[in-house]
């Protein structure tokens, strides 16, 4: 049997803030925030919504797209870095709306790979026939812990959630293989300090992702036999539009054959990829079959890659 992804879901909130909008409040331009980072708008929750908020809402419409019944989840994961409250997890919040009661929950801490970490663990419950369907969310408010006086990090996030529910596929379809990693030596260079603000040392997290995003996207194809030219599609984690070239550009595929979404979404960490999965999916950009790469990394440092047929 295969482990694969039976139906995906998004929630981006209503209110844009554009980067002219940031060049009011902070000493930035619209053309600095751009060139070096290909973001041109982002996503910011209102007040009254946190992330578990977004997460019910992703998670909602990957249901539906699934056709899968909350009942019918065994079990939820929801990688965050911006949970409601440390506890309870923000899986235990949308168990209770969705009203999945058969469903274990627990959160997953693995910043911007945090989606990565959840699908492979979504994996080994169903390939083990431990578990049938597994909801796994990437879901992030960034807005509550940016620093908005902060030039260096307040025009690369927004907030927002993906989804997908996991289960049985056929054969040859699903992930093919995976690659997950973590190197805690890298923890200062991004953390959340004492007073809850992100605090981020651009530089370093540049050189350490623009090296790991392209390996470990060819890793995954060279360990099940393939070659770069066999991938359909390219899903990277949405921090910045040069790191995801430099992965588009070392797996030798064309730009529209990549998923951008960092334009109108900025970064959204754990939310980036399964947002822009969902996207992908509903525009019609992936066709059965494809070969898909998704590729993230982030705080801890983590990275992780999986190679999936559609
Ligand atoms: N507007 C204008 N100028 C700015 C801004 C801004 N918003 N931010 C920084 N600058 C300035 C800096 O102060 C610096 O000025 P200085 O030379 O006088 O000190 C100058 O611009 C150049 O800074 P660099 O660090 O050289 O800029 P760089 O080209 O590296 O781009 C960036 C900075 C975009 C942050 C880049 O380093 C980057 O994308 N790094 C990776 C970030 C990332 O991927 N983070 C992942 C987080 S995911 C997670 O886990 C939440």
């Amino acid at each position: 049997m295969g482990v694969g992804v039976l139906g995906v879901g998004h929630y981006a909130p209503a209110k844009i803030v554009t980067n002219q909008d940031l060049e009011k409040t902070v000493d930035t331009s619209d053309e600095w925030i751009r060139t070096r980072t290909g973001i041109e708008e982002r996503r910011i929750a209102e007040d009254d919504m946190d992330t578990s908020d977004m997460a019910y809402h992703a998670s909602l419409s990957a249901l539906e797209d699934a056709n899968v019944k909350p009942e019918d989840i065994d079990l939820i994961l929801v990688a965050t870095v911006t949970p409601d409250t440390p506890f309870p997890s923000v899986s235990c919040i949308i168990q209770e709306k969705l009203g999945a009661w058969n469903a274990a929950a627990m959160d997953v801490s693995a910043a911007c790979a945090g989606f990565m970490y959840g699908m492979v663990t979504a994996k080994q419950f169903i390939e083990s026939k431990v578990y049938k369907h597994v909801l796994v969310v990437g879901a992030e408010k960034l807005s509550k812990i940016t620093d908005w006086s902060d030039r260096n990090t307040c025009v690369l996030f927004g907030d927002g959630a993906g989804a997908a529910i996991m289960g049985e596929v056929s054969e040859s379809k699903g992930i093919l293989s995976f690659e997950l990693g973590a190197n805690g030596s890298g923890g200062a260079h991004l953390y959340q300090k004492k007073d809850g603000f992100l605090s981020m040392n651009g530089r370093e997290v540049f050189k350490f992702a623009v090296r790991q995003m392209p390996d470990s996207s060819v890793n995954v194809i060279e360990k099940i036999g393939l070659g770069k030219e066999d991938v359909d599609y390219l899903i990277p984690h949405q921090a910045n539009i040069r790191i995801m070239e430099a992965a588009r550009e070392r797996l030798g595929i064309s730009e529209e054959r990549m998923a951008t979404t960092i334009k109108k979404y900025g970064n959204n960490s754990s939310a980036s990829i399964p947002m822009a999965l969902s996207e992908s999916v509903k525009d019609g950009k992936i066709k059965e079959n494809d070969l898909i790469v998704l590729v993230g990394f982030g705080a801890g440092l983590t990275w992780g890659a999986i190679a999936l047929r559609w």
